[in-house]
């Protein structure tokens, strides 16, 4: 049972202890092994084979390499022989080798060849060859899980929503690629992100081109999607007839994902975040870009990310530092406005 009461006029938010105890941290920090991470995107592969996913190290505990010959594979990137990463950059070839001895492996992870081996009893063996993990992909977007759980149902939400967009035609900008540090727990990173409540009072430009009062939060089994309307005159999707939002002036979809995933949609295109906790008050962000349409590039709410996230950061490390006070326990919800956050405690508590 959660300590999250599921009224949310009767709920209490998350005690204290879950941003500022490591305890605690560690028992949380497991949900994140179990579940599907953003791996890359189909377009990573234009010029590569080889996509490692140093991301998923923080979230999952092992290094993956992501390969494409006849088929796109999820690959361990930890070499057989001394355990060293195999691949470090993305690259292209037709086989893995790892710098450190020469060890040689297939793209689908076969053991290929290894120098000074000649007399070495019963190899090359079946646990030379690297092991394959779960792997999935929806409109170009590639995930990865080390369990494999119903990964259909998780995105059948966002797949009836927005399912018409031509995100496999996405192109990556590595120039839209960020890495931060904050210096906060990542359940209060996730909390600010679920709420558009603090735009008015916390983003003065995004309050310009959003309008609050029509700012919608739709709950769904392992996520959120918040829809960012737009004020007259400001971007908007240009939205198919089989859109079930047709004729709305949408900004973005800010699609959230248990436990660290946001996906968030503009008419420009997409940009993926990667909430990474590193300890119960460090945690890191990655930004990855996809541009659909780069005349929209600096428009609407998407126009400008840094400094949105700049402010964003500014409250969820000042926060940290109110939540770590003894004169602070736990607070209450708004009805109208947090709903995506008592959600995401209610996932957080339960188990
Ligand atoms: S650790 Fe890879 S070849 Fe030795
Ligand atoms: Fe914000």
């Amino acid at each position: 049972m959660s300590i999250i009461n599921p009224d949310i006029s009767k709920a209490e938010t998350l005690p204290s202890r879950y941003y500022t105890d490591s305890e605690t941290f560690e028992k949380l920090r497991t949900k994140f092994t179990s579940n599907w991470h953003f791996a890359a995107h189909i377009s990573d592969f234009e010029d590569n084979n080889v996509i490692p996913l140093p991301h998923l190290v923080g979230l999952m505990r092992e290094p993956l390499v992501l390969t494409k010959n006849d088929e796109i594979r999820c690959l361990s990137n930890v070499c057989t022989h001394r355990g060293m990463l195999i691949a470090n950059e993305k690259c292209g070839g037709s086989s893995l080798r790892c710098t450190y001895h020469g060890r040689t492996f297939g793209l689908d992870g076969c053991f290929r060849n290894m120098p000074e081996f000649e007399g070495v009893e019963n190899f090359p063996s079946d646990a030379d060859n690297l092991k394959e993990y779960p792997f999935s992909e929806w409109n170009g977007l590639l995930f990865s899980t080390l369990d494999g759980t119903a990964f259909e149902e998780l995105l059948k939400p966002i797949i009836e929503r927005i399912g018409w967009m031509p995100i496999s035609e996405f192109k990556h900008d590595q120039t839209r690629h960020r890495e931060w540090e904050v210096e906060a727990n990542w359940a209060l990173y996730v909390d600010n992100y679920l709420e558009g409540f603090h735009i008015p009072y916390v983003h003065e430009d995004l309050h310009g081109v959003l309008d609050y009062d029509n700012y919608r939060t739709e709950l769904f089994d392992g996520g959120v999607l918040q829809v960012g309307m737009a004020n007259k005159g400001e971007a908007c999707f240009d939205l198919p007839e089989s859109s079930p939002d047709y004729g709305q002036e949408i900004a973005a979809y800010y699609y959230w994902i248990f436990p660290g995933l946001m996906l968030n949609f503009y008419p420009w295109g997409l940009s993926v975040n990667i909430i990474s906790p590193i300890s119960v008050n460090r945690t890191k962000i990655i930004y990855h870009g996809y541009v659909w349409d780069e005349n929209k590039l600096g428009e609407g709410a998407g126009a400008d990310l840094d400094k949105v996230e700049m402010e964003d950061q500014f409250v969820v490390e000042a926060t940290q530092q109110g939540v770590s006070s003894s004169a602070y326990e736990r607070g209450r919800y708004s009805p109208n406005r947090e709903t995506g956050v008592h959600h995401f405690h209610r996932i957080l508590t339960s188990q």
